[in-house]
């Protein structure tokens, strides 16, 4: 809390009084604290949009943007008795002062005192969908507004989602700082694991490894569940169980990424456990890599964001094609999206606050064109299945190699870049 700079988020909120219409009012909630079981809670996690546009780290708030500018916090009133409990609370005093909002007050008064700041006001704004607890209050707080103001018209409510998501699509410089550092201990995390990684170690093992490294090199939490997926456990894109023994001989594939400052990294590498690749996994790993690699240079400032995905489809189809595993012409493999059988996921997603960052890929139908600082995963995979028809020597292998970019003025910027991704080169960490 110490360095954070309150001015970036006041900065933030006043563009977003900027991208509403006049006479608008955009509400956001923070996150809820989770009851784990009896007594016990989940750790707490801000809601990312939240945070974007308050950097205020407490459950039980809410945060009002009116168009003029103004912004409004309520939040809980300080408690010495709970604090004992619960640890420090701003209350809405202090957190007025410290994070530049015009006006806060306690959350139990919200009820009251929101339906009077939006009676007639034309439009509502606000994330529609997320949680239907929330949902529930604010269209009782619209009927509630609507009733003082029989004579004008209704208030409007509006989705903010693809106006938010486009503001945080586009990473300033201190969010960029932050990702760089989360990348950095995600990257130094997989390869150290990678390189004490050996035959005998179980898929816990592994997990237990990484949890450790991204916390002794500076970051409390992963940014998602990690997947440590031995064998043709790695053909389940969301295999999360991590508690089977990893055979001798078999690939694992481990998709881990760290959360720093609240921001996301995401990592995927897929490597032999004995440190050395068979000719069938090495064949399919060296085509995932070209599909990688040719899919980060198709992630460029002013080309369309889905052409990674169309380049990564079009160079595993020719890949899976060169080593025997797709027959029929290039044409039809992409027309008929035969790859499909290979390759079931997307190329990649925007990243920050979310792992899967809550960002547009199209706004008014047309999809969005790279635009520097623009941060995105690239992922391309290929998994074998037992269902597919095969030679059996294929079955059961499965690839994903994951990178973050950065997109900047020359292409991009790989993040995650220290991780070694040659297979001659993982070869070599684990010889070590
Ligand atoms: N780790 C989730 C993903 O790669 O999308
Ligand atoms: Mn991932
Ligand atoms: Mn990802």
């Amino acid at each position: 809390m110490s360095d954070l700079n309150v001015n970036i988020f006041i900065a933030r909120r006043a563009e977003a009084a900027k991208r509403m219409e006049d006479d608008s009012i955009l509400v956001l909630s923070s996150s809820k604290l989770s009851l784990r079981n009896n007594d016990t809670t989940f750790p707490f996690r801000q809601d990312s949009n939240f945070y974007y546009l308050t950097g205020f780290q407490e459950p039980e708030s809410v945060l009002i943007v009116h168009s003029d500018g103004r912004s409004i916090l309520f939040c809980r009133e300080k408690n010495p008795e709970l604090e004992k409990w619960d640890g420090f609370m701003w209350g809405p005093k202090a957190a007025k002062e410290k994070f530049g909002f015009d006006e806060a007050y306690d959350i139990n008064q919200i009820d009251e005192i929101l339906p009077n700041l939006i009676r007639g006001h034309k439009t509502f704004n606000s994330l529609v969908g997320k949680s239907s607890e929330f949902d529930l209050k604010v269209t009782a707080w619209i009927n509630k507004a609507n009733k003082m103001e029989r004579h004008q018209g209704n208030i409007d409510l509006k989705n903010f989602s693809n106006q938010l998501g486009s503001m945080r699509l586009i990473k300033d410089d201190a969010e960029i700082s932050i990702i760089r550092k989360s990348c950095e201990i995600a990257a130094i995390s997989h390869r150290s694991v990678m390189q004490q990684a050996k035959v005998g170690m179980s898929e816990y093992d592994l997990e237990a490894m990484y949890m450790n490294e991204f916390k002794v090199n500076g970051s409390r939490e992963p940014s998602y569940t990690p997947i440590i997926a031995g064998g043709a456990r790695a053909c389940i894109l969301h295999y999360i169980d991590n508690d089977q023994d990893i055979n001798d001989g078999d690939l694992v594939l481990v998709d881990a990424g760290c959360e720093f400052g609240m921001y996301a990294s995401d990592i995927t590498r897929t490597y032999p456990i004995n440190g050395k690749f068979s000719g069938e996994q090495r064949a399919i790993y060296d085509v995932v890599l070209e599909a990688h690699d040719a899919a980060c240079h198709a992630a460029k400032v002013g080309n369309p964001c889905t052409d990674p995905q169309k380049i990564s489809e079009k160079s595993l189809s020719q890949g899976l094609k060169d080593i025997g595993l797709l027959s029929a012409s290039l044409d039809e493999i992409l027309e008929n999206k035969l790859f499909r059988e290979f390759y079931y996921h997307k190329i990649g997603h925007w990243m920050g606050l979310d792992v899967h960052d809550d960002c547009p890929y199209s706004v008014d139908g047309k999809e969005l064109l790279f635009k520097e600082n623009m941060v995105m995963t690239i992922e391309p995979g290929v998994y074998v299945n037992d269902s597919a028809e095969v030679d059996e020597r294929w079955k059961g292998i499965g690839v994903r190699i994951e990178n973050d970019i950065l997109i900047n003025s020359d292409g991009y910027e790989n993040l995650t870049a220290k991780v070694p991704v040659l297979a001659e080169d993982i070869e070599q960490l684990m010889s070590k």
